[in-house]
């Protein structure tokens, strides 16, 4: 019995040293560049080793890998923690982080985390981005997804050609690309190669390349084809918010019950003017019962649908339409315009200004937002807040001991707090909240904010403004210490709640 244990666990070493004999590339700072730049496909996981979802993905990373490698595919690793700074260079932000590599140039792994999934997203990203397109496969190929490319050019290795197929490599998970030399498909299409041609199942079926080809760029293209994927106008949810949001347009909702009887008819009024203001601003409509919270940051003050409002994403600035107004097409049309024209000013949420200050720390208010803070006599050191954020609970009693020990210097010194979920930021300041709490401070005169990240305890905000100050200013020793907490993290601008659906 002994004896034979001795050699099952021999055979078990010798198994192991098999499986050990890993497909997968391990790569460094020395190999990385060498071993990825040549590949025209390759994939490579960036991992750490304590990892849960890295440690299940392994073993199919392995078998993918020995699979993979008879199509010459290779599949590659990177130990974060061992090569924490070329990760960090990488800009690898979480684990593990898969991405597909073409001669050193990258896009995101966006396939199944299978072994079978792996094989097959990837074997696909090794055929053609393009298509043949012939007589036969044409009309199938205009309706095979929501917009598909097609190039039209008499010959395969046009200089055209070259600027598409590029587009096609860059953007193949995100559309549909063909290219034909068929002369019956010229005629089917009716156009005169060289043409590229969108095929789209929404709004306009069919829109032909508008400017001159013969110098069109892979950019040119991108751009092109990218305002055609968003809709004139679409329902806005949580899924397609993303495509809306990192366009960086403006955002003009028209909110609605999606019960109502007149629904189409509303979208319907506000189509025209959407489709004449396409590529500048981006139009949705959006479900005002689902979403009311939504409606209510956007300083609708009703629940009353339909409504309107434009929504400057990246300078969080927002211009609801009138609520007591009728809503027409030539009412909506005249506030887009308005507000293309800069003749519209932004709709600034305020609580009203308190009656009086009864503490030591200033309650700020929009309404008061340039007379307290611009005041050029004193300096000033913001809190912005949000009543439901825990960091900023635990913050209270350090900010309000760090406010009576000012408390005689109000003249020059205003320690201040706003809760930004009531109070909007005017345009006239160069920042945006991003994270509660945030806390800026600013000198007298000057019109530049600092930002305070230092820990949050009594001592550390102290020393800030003793070296910080335009003075110096007397602080009360006596003043009761508060109990600390020396966080400095912040929590994000929305709060998750359970009951309300959030964009
Ligand atoms: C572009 O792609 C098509 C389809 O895969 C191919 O036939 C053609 O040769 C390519 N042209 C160039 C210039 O790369
Ligand atoms: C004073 O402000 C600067 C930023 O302008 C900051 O780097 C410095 O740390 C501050 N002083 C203290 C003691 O926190
Ligand atoms: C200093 O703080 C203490 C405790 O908060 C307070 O009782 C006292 O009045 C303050 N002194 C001055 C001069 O404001």
């Amino acid at each position: 019995m002994r004896f034979q244990n001795v050699i099952s666990t021999a055979s078990l070493l010798a198994l192991a040293s098999v499986v050990a004999a890993s497909d997968v590339l391990d790569l460094t700072p020395d190999n990385f560049d060498d071993t990825v730049n040549p590949e025209s496909l390759m994939l490579v996981e960036f991992f750490a080793p304590w990892c849960g979802h890295c440690k299940a993905l392994a073993p199919h990373y392995e078998e993918a890998a020995t699979v993979l490698k008879e199509k010459d595919i290779k599949l590659a690793k990177v130990n974060c923690v061992d090569e924490a700074d070329m990760c960090q260079k990488n800009g690898v932000q979480g684990y593990p982080t898969l991405r597909v590599y073409r001669n050193g140039e990258h896009t995101q792994y966006s396939g199944p985390r299978s072994a079978e999934g792996i094989i097959s997203y990837m074997t696909k990203q090794s055929l053609p981005a393009v298509g043949s397109i012939t007589k036969e496969t044409f009309n199938a190929f205009k309706k095979a997804d929501k917009l598909v490319v097609l190039a039209l050019v008499n010959s395969a290795s046009d200089a055209l050609a070259v600027e598409f197929n590029a587009t096609a490599a860059k953007h193949r998970d995100d559309f549909l690309f063909g290219l034909t030399t068929d002369k019956e498909v010229f005629e089917a299409a009716s156009v005169t190669p060289p043409a590229v041609i969108v095929y789209r199942s929404f709004d306009e079926p069919v829109t032909e390349y508008p400017y001159p080809i013969a110098s069109a760029t892979t950019a040119d293209f991108e751009s092109w084809i990218k305002d055609l994927a968003v809709p004139v106008i679409d329902q806005v949810n949580a899924e397609n918010y993303q495509v809306y949001a990192q366009s960086g347009k403006p955002l003009a909702y028209l909110f609605l019950d999606p019960t109502d009887e007149n629904k189409d008819e509303y979208i319907n009024l506000v189509k025209p003017i959407a489709a004449k203001y396409k590529g500048k601003l981006n139009f949705v409509w959006i479900d005002a019962v689902q979403f009311g919270d939504h409606a209510k940051a956007l300083n609708l003050q009703e629940a009353k649908w339909p409504s309107f409002v434009v929504q400057d994403l990246s300078n969080q600035l927002k211009y609801p339409f009138d609520q007591s107004a009728e809503l027409t097409e030539s009412s909506i049309g005249k506030l887009v315009e308005a507000y293309l024209d800069g003749k519209l000013e932004p709709s600034l949420k305020s609580q009203p200004i308190p009656a009086e200050q009864t503490e030591s720390v200033w309650e700020l208010v929009g309404k008061q937002f340039d007379e307290v803070v611009f005041d050029d006599s004193k300096d000033v050191f913001v809190e912005f807040y949000a009543p439901w954020c825990g960091h900023c609970k635990r913050l209270k009693p350090t900010w309000d001991s760090l406010g009576d020990r000012y408390a005689d210097a109000k003249d020059r010194l205003v320690i201040a707090k706003m809760d930004a979920t009531e109070n909007d930021l005017p345009p006239s300041v160069p920042f945006r909240i991003a994270g509660f709490p945030t806390l800026k401070f600013k000198k007298a005169g000057s019109k530049e904010f600092i930002d305070y990240d230092g820990d949050r305890t009594l001592e550390s905000l102290v020393a800030f403004l003793e070296e910080n100050v335009s003075a110096p200013v007397e602080k009360n020793e006596t003043a009761v210490p508060p109990p600390e907490s020396p966080e400095s993290a912040q929590e994000p601008l929305v709060e998750h709640h359970e009951h309300h659906d959030e964009l």
